[in-house]
């Protein structure tokens, strides 16, 4: 377990499967005692204790204990730190729109990826603008649904530095498998240095060849690109998109033959997706765009 909350749902649940385990045997035993061993009639006050301890103390005492443990456990988790780190996630239709607050105040967007730091109490303000979407990291914390017209807070602490995979765990149409996520946790040093760069606009040249085209094809009426003309908020925030771990919402890599295949086969990898497939330009314009976006670092 690389979090807070799912390690101790991890104790719960196994302490319940123990407990359960325990009950079983206590009464598979009970019963081949009472069948096959035990003959003949049972003293009335041996029958008495009998079902007095085995029908009211014992599950009395054990379901007690249980449900003391849990109303406990569950009451140390989804505390929010007032302080701590605050991360706004949409799920969209299939994708995940991200965005951080930056060390000057302003918003910085991201997307498919989520950076955090590890052993702090960070709240992630989950909703949605279209469907239901869930939103689970199984080795941080349990999912939480993410629902139109409303913000959900999940309160987390991961715990281990790593990368861990995040998906949708409610289906929200065609291509709802293919609406995964990464999870980098890092120390708390790498991740103030990540997110002052990340807060920066596009490291690319704005002469670039494969700006130009990219702009001129419309690609910013719904992309954007900081530091440049793009400014489109309808798909993910492309200002740093070579950086992440995954195109698509974790399907493709992220290179630049991947990007052309995104470009060009849009519907093919992701079915239904909102982008249209841009299969009409020449081959060297798709190469040209790719290797542009390719190099946003
Ligand atoms: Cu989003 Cu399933």
């Amino acid at each position: 377990m690389a979090g807070r909350e799912a390690g101790e749902m991890a104790s719960l649940l196994w302490l319940l499967v123990w407990a359960a385990g325990v009950i079983w045997i206590l009464v598979l035993g009970t019963a081949v005692y009472a069948t096959g061993i035990s003959r003949g009639p049972v003293d009335d006050r041996v029958a008495n204790v009998m079902i007095l301890a085995g029908g009211v103390f014992l599950p009395t005492l054990v379901l007690g204990g249980l449900v003391t443990w849990t109303v406990w456990t569950m009451s140390g988790l989804r505390v929010p730190d007032e302080q701590g780190l605050r991360v706004a996630v949409s799920g969209e239709q299939w994708w995940w729109r991200v965005a951080y607050e930056g060390p000057d105040g302003n918003p910085v967007a991201s997307a498919n990826e989520i950076r955090l730091p590890a052993g702090e109490t960070v709240t992630l303000e989950l909703s949605s603008p279209d469907v239901i979407h869930s939103f689970w990291i199984p080795s941080i914390a349990g999912k939480m649904d993410m629902i139109p017209g409303r913000v959900n807070e999940l309160v987390l602490e991961p715990t281990k530095p790593g990368i861990y995979r995040g998906v949708c765990a409610e289906y929200c149409g065609t291509s709802h498998a293919l609406m995964a996520f990464s999870v980098v946790v890092m120390e708390p040093d790498a991740f103030a240095a990540w997110l002052a760069e990340e807060a920066r606009p596009a490291s690319a040249s704005s002469a670039h060849e494969g700006l130009a085209l990219f702009l001129e094809n419309g690609c910013g009426a719904c992309h954007a690109i900081r530091g440049t003309e793009a400014d489109g908020r309808v798909g993910p925030d492309l200002t740093h998109v070579a950086s992440r771990k995954s195109l698509g919402a974790g399907i493709l890599p992220v290179t630049q033959a991947a990007l052309e295949e995104w470009i060009t086969h849009t519907r093919e990898v992701k079915p239904d997706a909102r982008m249209p497939p841009y299969d009409m330009l020449p081959e060297a314009e798709i190469a040209t765009i790719a290797g542009y976006l390719a190099s946003l670092k």
